[in-house]
């Protein structure tokens, strides 16, 4: 898992009034929204005595411990402890929790989960169609046991599609190949688009145009996202926009936004998000199922064919992002804490200040 990325924390709509808590690379977050609904994002471990902030209340901009109640402000300062009495001032010092960026946007509330300065910030993955008339968008979560990396290449592997879902032929179209395919480079990932021929069955088979072979491409963006562009035919379209929230090692969120530029009434975003809901659910049991549950380091372990190259180009970037000191080194912290301590993600604040109740996780290399 990586730090220094946009990660998706929750639904808008999941975010009402009441803090949210979330859990992300390992860790507990509390989400909440301040008098004017900014979200905000703090570690959910409060320094006092290490109650869960998410159990406790929203009082105007600040979160409330349930514990003692101190408050907690949406940088993480701690403004108000109680047992001091009233008109005392804000205690500062390391009464602090870790705050992270916060931006609301494609119906998601996404947290930046690392301590970069703004300036060298990954983007997140953008959705142009989401304010786009032509387009209609919709979002949808699920949650899987696997790790996000599996997901992520089982999206990146275009061989799987015609064994695993609905509109493939499961093998029994002997002319099958992947064509050979060239790889796009973006400045945080890549990606490559096939063309087709049209699918043996499905229902899109019976609202294509005749003369158009389906066009299919898949591009990751960062660790933990990607997108899938199905072009029907010449004017039909549908994406999917995928972002992998890593709970734990074991664990994904995967919050999906759906755009079609066809059927864009909300009447049809029933029979649209059920059935981009059986092609992820045709993935998670075969992505569930694989052993041993996490990814081998970089590219060994597996055996890889030419079909597979843009997997192989998204290992070698987690590669170069380790190597930056982006990712967590889970097996240490899991042996030095003992069930005993806890390692937060490190936030912006923590390149100012100095001292902190809790240590950073470990990171790899
Ligand atoms: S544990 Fe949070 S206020 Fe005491
Ligand atoms: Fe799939």
């Amino acid at each position: 898992m990586y730090v220094n990325f946009w990660y998706a924390a929750a639904l808008s709509r999941e975010l009402g009034t009441q803090p949210l808590k979330v859990r992300m690379l390992g860790r507990h977050f509390v989400l909440f929204r301040d008098s004017k609904g900014v979200a905000h994002c703090l570690s959910n471990v409060c320094v006092h005595r290490f109650g869960s902030l998410a159990q406790g209340s929203v009082r105007g901009d600040h979160v409330a411990c349930p514990y003692h109640g101190w408050e907690f402000d949406g940088a993480g300062l701690c403004q108000r402890i109680p047992s001091n009495g009233p008109d005392q001032p804000a205690p500062g010092g390391r009464a602090r929790v870790d705050a992270y960026p916060t931006l609301e946007r494609y119906g998601l509330v996404f947290a930046f989960l690392g301590d970069l300065p703004e300036s060298e910030r990954p983007p997140i993955m953008p959705i142009p169609e989401w304010d786009d008339p032509a387009w209609r968008c919709t979002n949808a979560v699920f949650d899987i046991r696997a790790n996000y990396r599996r997901l992520v290449e089982n999206a990146l592997d275009f061989a799987h599609a015609e064994f695993v879902h609905f509109f493939g032929s499961k093998g029994r179209n002997p002319n099958f190949r992947i064509p050979d395919y060239d790889i796009v480079e973006h400045a945080w990932g890549a990606g490559a688009d096939l063309t087709f021929e049209r699918p043996s069955k499905g229902l899109l088979r019976h609202l294509r145009n005749e003369t158009a072979k389906p066009r299919a491409g898949t591009h990751y963006h960062g660790p933990a996202s990607f997108i899938t562009r199905i072009h029907i035919d010449a004017r039909m379209a549908s994406y999917q926009y995928v972002f992998e929230t890593p709970v734990d090692a074991g664990s994904t969120r995967s919050y999906l936004v759906n755009a079609r530029n066809f059927f864009t009434s909300s009447f049809f975003d029933g029979i649209s998000d059920r059935r981009n809901a059986s092609v992820v659910l045709e993935d998670r049991a075969i992505v569930e199922a694989i052993e041993p549950p996490l990814p081998a380091e970089g590219s060994v372990g597996d055996l890889s064919v030419k079909a597979d190259a843009i997997q192989l180009h998204y290992r070698r970037n987690l590669q170069r992002w380790q190597e930056q000191g982006w990712r967590l080194d889970t097996v240490r912290d899991a042996a030095e804490s003992d069930g005993r301590r806890l390692t937060m993600i490190p936030s912006p604040a923590r390149r100012e200040a100095q001292s902190w109740v809790f240590d950073v996780a470990p990171r790899c290399g």
